[in-house]
């Protein structure tokens, strides 16, 4: 959550001038939006530019927050200062305001004084929803459910667009390994291909066909790159990966992003290789805007163009200036640094006028793109505010994705479904009737307290005739962040001591035929900033866990986390475990669909789960090295206190039924390099009732220029199976699928062997082989 506090301007007692510049209202007409060029927008753009100073130029590529201390170190400049700069018309861009009310008095300001009247773009963090919550962005992941995931996008766009705003950042397509980083939580987890496949999802949803129609916002395709990839798992820490990493891990789902037409990039904190990603040259101006010829524009990220100095990359602020411009960094946000030092760099020559006029250019487009020339006031009606916020339908749709995103990880005594016949269920736990911890960190203008209990749920779900027991049992945090905190500056504490609460707890478990334990994270321990060595249980809740399981072994541990957690134990102990993240609005009511059966769980892991914090990062597409792990001898790569593999691994899940995997086959064995091959497996639902199962197509290439991972997720169907029914599902095989960043340092696919696999997650063993001729 980032707490906005609306930027209220004094008073403008300033004569109105009439906004007539730029209303080249003929040439705005049903354009074909998003980041390919077109040429009557381009046209428009050239004559705006034709016409700007330079301060106006400049002034373009300045982003300024509309609250102070948001996301990092404080804005040193107040309001007035802004203010005068936006009359000015020396603002490009404002993030942070959010109601139509507040960015219609903003835009009046740039409308009713400058000299150009180019009307401001306004961006909000809408990562998980504005004001209906969806799901975390992990949790919505690991539905492997792109339709949905569109729409939740989707209907985040709408409420959005309905506030005013035009611009998200997001989606975070950051390959993240490593579950000691708190930022896992905001991207697709660990696989390039899935966060490929959803950020494409999400793009498509925010942005639809057409930036220009009034339900579609901009996306922002962050943080390129390799943010997720920081050492140790600490954020904003240095990233040391090579060439072949960078293009064959992280860059993917930049691609991908570009190619679906993502209006915006955010470059990212982090170094990379030594070089601090604002500041790089080869990831901006030879790769995105070369090699991939895109044409959108690169914002900073907040005050990245500034913390080059402590970086130790930049003498002072004018020299990050001058490194980020060159670098292909378009949009400073919230560092000051173009403001002061743009000018004088273009008069030493440090800067040259082609560059400052393109970036100007990116951002004129996308302003373009978005109609607001046409009508600088078109995302600012009341009625549409009043009328597509918080809507019933929107919480339908939250209530859907949530259900979809949840992971049965253990089932063994078939505990689950409960009946709704139960006679007493206690719902126990620090979580088990938070109404704000299911909203999570990122949540926009989700309203404090505001999310379904999970306690709320099951009573929703069960008459009267069940007993329903509540027991908090610990407390999780001391304090927790209260409406109005900045949560930034109010970091939580866990050494929470007092037990007093177990003993309760224990005697509601011993009267009830289940337990239902919500235990996890405070959603405020994932999220920027939240990088955390113990993934386990924190606080006392490792202890209530074993109290109420002594007494009842009938125990369903529903777990609220926003990364993979340590969960030897209860994996170990506890009959069911549901992964239920951060579910957003509808949580409560999402997770009983699935513990009464309503909904049969059709989650998988977007991300490995570990047996011990100490394997972290830990990703099923590792490198075989040239010592695969062997129990029987020491000197192989891997640990010797515990095994290597997952506790849960990537693309894991189950079902109230099951399914089996028969006659893999393909209808060639070998191919040429431009050749395809269809391979097929019927899978079957060998259980009694219907279920969806995401069917998994891996691939290993055996011999490579650049070695090749053990595994590599290439595709994937979810879909519905009838109870007994077999379908026969094919993937096809082609370039596109086994093509890699290849050694001679181009996208290729080498001939050879070929391991591929499918089944229902990473550890399918329904293997079979092919090979690849020139
Ligand atoms: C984050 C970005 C975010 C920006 C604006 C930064 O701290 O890294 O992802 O979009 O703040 O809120």
């Amino acid at each position: 959550m980032k707490k906005r506090n609306l930027l209220i301007f004094p008073l403008l007692l300033c004569v109105v001038i009439l906004f007539n510049s730029f209303k080249h209202k003929d040439l705005n007409k049903n354009t074909n939006t998003n980041s390919h060029p077109n040429n009557e927008i381009e046209n428009r753009v050239d004559s705006v530019l034709s016409l700007m100073h330079l301060n106006e130029k400049i002034g373009q590529l300045v982003q300024y927050s509309g609250k102070w201390n948001a996301t990092g170190p404080s804005s040193t400049n107040g309001d007035q200062y802004k203010l005068e700069k936006l009359k000015k018309g020396e603002v490009g861009s404002m993030l942070n305001i959010s109601s139509v009310a507040s960015i219609r008095e903003t835009q009046k300001i740039v409308m009713e004084h400058s000299r150009l009247k180019i009307p401001l773009v306004f961006a909000y963090d809408v990562i998980h929803g504005y004001k209906t919550i969806f799901p975390i962005p992990l949790g919505e992941s690991a539905s492997w459910d792109l339709d949905i995931i569109k729409k939740s996008a989707m209907i985040a766009a709408k409420e959005t667009a309905a506030s005013g705003i035009q611009w998200t950042f997001a989606p975070m397509i950051d390959v993240s390994r490593d579950a000691r980083w708190g930022r896992i939580m905001e991207g697709a987890g660990e696989d390039t291909y899935l966060n490929s496949v959803i950020g494409v999802a999400r793009i498509k949803g925010f942005q639809g066909d057409d930036l220009a129609l009034p339900h579609t916002i901009a996306a922002c395709a962050k943080h390129f790159a390799g943010y997720g990839l920081g050492e140790s798992g600490k954020d904003y820490n240095t990233v040391n990966i090579g060439e072949h990493e960078l293009h064959n891990v992280v860059l993917p789902p930049f691609k991908a992003a570009t190619d679906a037409g993502v209006a915006t990039v955010m470059n990212a904190f982090n170094e990379i290789d030594g070089i601090p990603a604002t500041a790089n040259k080869m990831l901006q101006r030879d790769i995105l805007k070369g090699d991939w010829n895109w044409n959108g524009l690169v914002v900073s990220d907040w005050g990245s163009i500034g913390e080059m100095k402590a970086h130790g990359f930049a003498k002072d602020k004018k020299h990050a200036a001058e490194l980020a411009l060159n670098a292909g960094s378009d949009m400073d946000m919230e560092s000051y640094a173009y403001e002061a030092h743009l000018a004088d760099l273009l008069q030493e020559h440090k800067i040259t006028i082609e560059q400052l006029d393109d970036a100007v250019k990116r951002v004129l487009r996308l302003k373009f793109q978005l109609g607001l020339f046409d009508d600088p006031y078109k995302y600012c009606d009341v009625d549409r505010e009043k009328n597509e916020v918080y809507t019933k339908e929107n919480l339908e749709v939250s209530r859907d994705v949530a259900k979809k995103s949840i992971v049965l990880l253990k089932n063994e005594t078939k505990l689950l479904p409960l009946s709704k016949t139960i006679k007493s269920i206690a719902v126990i736990g620090p979580l088990a009737d938070s109404k704000d911890t299911p909203l999570g960190n990122w949540r926009a203008k989700g309203t404090y307290n505001s999310a379904v209990s999970l306690l709320e749920g099951v009573k929703n779900s069960l008459d009267k005739n069940t007993k329903v027991y509540y027991e908090k049992g610990v407390d999780l945090t001391i304090p927790t962040v209260k409406p109005g905190d900045n949560q930034f500056l109010h970091p939580l504490e866990f050494n929470t001591t007092d037990v007093s609460g177990i003993s309760v707890a224990v005697e509601v478990a011993k009267k009830s035929e289940v337990v239902l334990l919500a235990i996890g994270e405070n959603a405020y321990q994932t999220g920027e900033g939240r990088s955390q060595t113990n993934i386990g249980f924190l606080g006392k809740q490792q202890e209530l866990l074993e109290a109420v399981y002594n007494v009842n072994k009938n125990v369903v541990i529903v777990l609220m986390n926003g990364r993979p957690m340590d969960l030897s134990w209860s994996a170990d102990n506890i009959p069911s475990i549901l992964e239920c993240w951060f579910l957003g609005s509808e949580s409560g009511n999402a997770i009983s669909d699935v513990l009464f059966g309503d909904y049969n769980p059709s989650g998988k892991l977007p991300v490995s789960f570990p047996r011990h914090v100490g394997q972290e990062p830990l990703y099923y597409n590792q490198k075989n090295t040239g010592r695969p792990y062997n129990r029987s001898h020491v000197t192989y790569s891997g640990y010797r206190d515990s095994p290597k593999s997952a506790l849960y691994p990537f693309g894991f899940g189950l079902s109230y039924t099951t399914f089996e995997y028969n006659n893999l086959k393909l209808d060639q064995t070998t191919i040429t390099k431009t050749g395809e091959l269809n391979a097929s497996v019927d899978v079957t639902n060998s259980g009694q009732i219907d279920g969806e199962e995401v069917i998994q197509l891996y691939i290993r290439d055996l011999v490579g220029s650049i070695t090749r991972p053990v595994k590599e997720l290439k595709g994937f169907k979810k879909i519905m199976i009838k109870a007994g029914e077999t379908q026969t599902i094919t993937f096809k095989i082609n370039a596109e699928t086994l093509q890699f960043y290849t050694a001679n340092k181009i996208w290729e696919v080498e001939p050879g062997a070929f391991n591929i696999w499918i089944g229902g997650s990473s550890i399918a063993d329904l293997k079979t082989k092919f090979e690849v001729t020139e």
